[in-house]
């Protein structure tokens, strides 16, 4: 068994919850002894990247290098993959020098091909569906701040895209309550939906689907956007602003519907003026910085779980 991440159906509560406990002792580690232990000396971990990246990119070649391990970048257009190489052999070649793949693609039936034919385990960076490991950092985040998963009240507004999925799946796997505004035609697709209402009988916690931004954000202890326009949807930006701006903004008009103490949360990258404004992303509700500091200390975490 590989142990491939790509989404947090891959994950059980037990398995999310020893990852947090692990990463919370990861980051008390590194503030007081400092960055270099040997956990993965030796080790090599492939970062394959369709699609630019900041925050993932660095975080895990900085995860690795702080384990003792190290991260190779093979950007999409330097692979052999960029003039027709399969990802099939792709996969089976890296799998001979590599010890994990990283990988952040466009279509995820790509990162689901990589993980079918590479012997090493995969973990998915980011694919149009899924993004599990913004989605750990999330939850550390939010537990971190409200000392607690279960009971939480989470609102996210915006695009039903692949932020939204792995909240859906993950905060009905913790019996989050969860809502969801989209606009008309932008919800989480359905068969994620349906996973996720079928976790949340389990967990007696609830999920609402709305396009009523205000109905989704009433009494929330943790609000969640993202950008309306995603990694390759540039060519939507007008058909998608007239949808989504102003309604589908988070500011101080809707806001105020939420918990006197709520935290506001982003994956980042922002785009400031369009789905937050300025005073919400630098104002005390929020939790940003934090939410993106913990991705190198959830993706240790799993690296460790992963690859040891
Ligand atoms: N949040 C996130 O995945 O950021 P990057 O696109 O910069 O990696
Ligand atoms: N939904 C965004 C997330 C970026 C981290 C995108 O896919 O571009």
């Amino acid at each position: 068994m590989k142990g491939d991440v790509l989404s947090l159906r891959d994950l059980d509560e037990n398995q999310i919850v020893s990852l947090l406990e692990l990463s919370i002792f990861l980051k008390n580690q590194l503030k007081e002894e400092g960055a270099n232990t040997k956990y993965l000396d030796g080790k090599i971990l492939g970062m394959i990247f369709q699609k630019p990246s900041t925050r993932t990119r660095v975080s895990f070649e900085t995860a690795m290098l702080q384990m003792g391990g190290h991260a190779i970048n093979l950007s999409f257009n330097d692979l052999q993959l960029s003039r027709g190489e399969s990802i099939e052999d792709t996969a089976k070649t890296l799998s001979l020098y590599v010890n994990a793949l990283m990988a952040r693609v466009y279509d995820h039936d790509d990162i689901e091909k990589l993980s079918r034919y590479a012997t090493v385990p995969v973990i998915n960076g980011l694919s149009d569906l899924f993004h599990p490991c913004q989605i750990l950092a999330d939850l550390l985040t939010i537990f971190e701040y409200k000392k607690r998963l279960r009971g939480i009240k989470l609102a996210f507004i915006g695009d039903g895209n692949n932020i939204c999925n792995d909240l859906l799946l993950g905060c009905s796997k913790l019996g989050i309550d969860i809502s969801v505004s989209t606009p008309t035609g932008f919800e989480p697709l359905d068969w994620i939906t349906d996973i996720a209402r079928k976790q949340s009988r389990e967990k007696r916690s609830t999920i609402l689907i709305t396009s009523d931004p205000k109905e989704a954000i009433i009494d929330a202890d943790v609000v969640i956007t993202d950008t309306h326009i995603s990694i390759g949807k540039e060519s939507e930006i007008q058909h998608r602003e007239t949808l989504f701006f102003p309604k589908y903004q988070v500011n101080n008009d809707l806001v105020r519907f939420a918990k006197k103490d709520y935290i506001f949360m982003h994956c980042l990258p922002a785009k400031r003026g369009k789905e937050v404004l300025s005073d919400i992303i630098d104002g005390p509700h929020s939790a940003v910085w934090t939410e993106a500091e913990n991705r190198l200390h959830v993706q240790k975490a799993l690296l460790l779980k992963q690859i040891i």
